[in-house]
């Protein structure tokens, strides 16, 4: 079972369906990182998997608000989603102040845009995702570090 998998996602709808897909094989205390430039997809990729987690409603960016938290069901578990974006985050000091640390939990799923923004201050990424530009097209690596990391990985491949 492969714990680095490349994608090449032909479309929009192609990003959609990966998130979708690979939202049946999370578990709770998950952080993923999704690095990419601008536009390379990121936000469209937490869209399709807080979707598939069948959250009704609008999906936005968290651009000025840095984070968006979501409450879904997972494995019959209530559980909370936070989709990061930290593009503009620059004061360490917000991160306490804002109870951010305990955002990272056992019993929710992280996921962050612009992860290198927060150095130390988010534990290590269970999956490392990089999107980049490839012509019209994006290409996806998903990659396992850690062993929950690792297991979501393997589950997806099982689908
Ligand atoms: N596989 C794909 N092929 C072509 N276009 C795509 C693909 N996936 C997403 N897009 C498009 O790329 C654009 C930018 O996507 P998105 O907002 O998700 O990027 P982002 O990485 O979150 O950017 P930012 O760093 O600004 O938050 C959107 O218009 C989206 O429709
Ligand atoms: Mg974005």
């Amino acid at each position: 079972m492969e714990h680095d998998i490349t994608l090449k996602l032909a479309d929009e709808q192609a990003t959609l369906k990966l998130g979708a897909d690979f939202a049946r094989a999370l578990c709770a205390g998950v952080n993923i990182y999704l690095h990419g430039n601008l536009g390379a997809g990121k936000t469209t990729l937490v869209r399709g998997v807080i979707h598939g987690l069948c959250f009704v409603g609008k999906v936005k960016s968290p651009t000025y608000t840095l984070v968006e938290p979501y409450q879904v069901m997972m494995n019959q578990t209530n559980t909370n989603v936070y989709h990061f974006d930290l593009y503009r985050f620059m004061d360490e000091d917000e991160w306490d102040a804002a109870g951010f640390r305990d955002y990272f939990n056992p019993h929710s799923v992280c996921l962050i845009e612009w992860p290198d923004k927060a150095g130390s201050l988010i534990p290590q990424a269970d999956i490392d995702v990089y999107l980049e530009l490839d012509g019209e097209c994006r290409i996806a690596r998903l990659i396992g570090n850690t062993t929950a990391g690792k297991e979501c990985l393997e589950r997806y491949q099982e689908f």
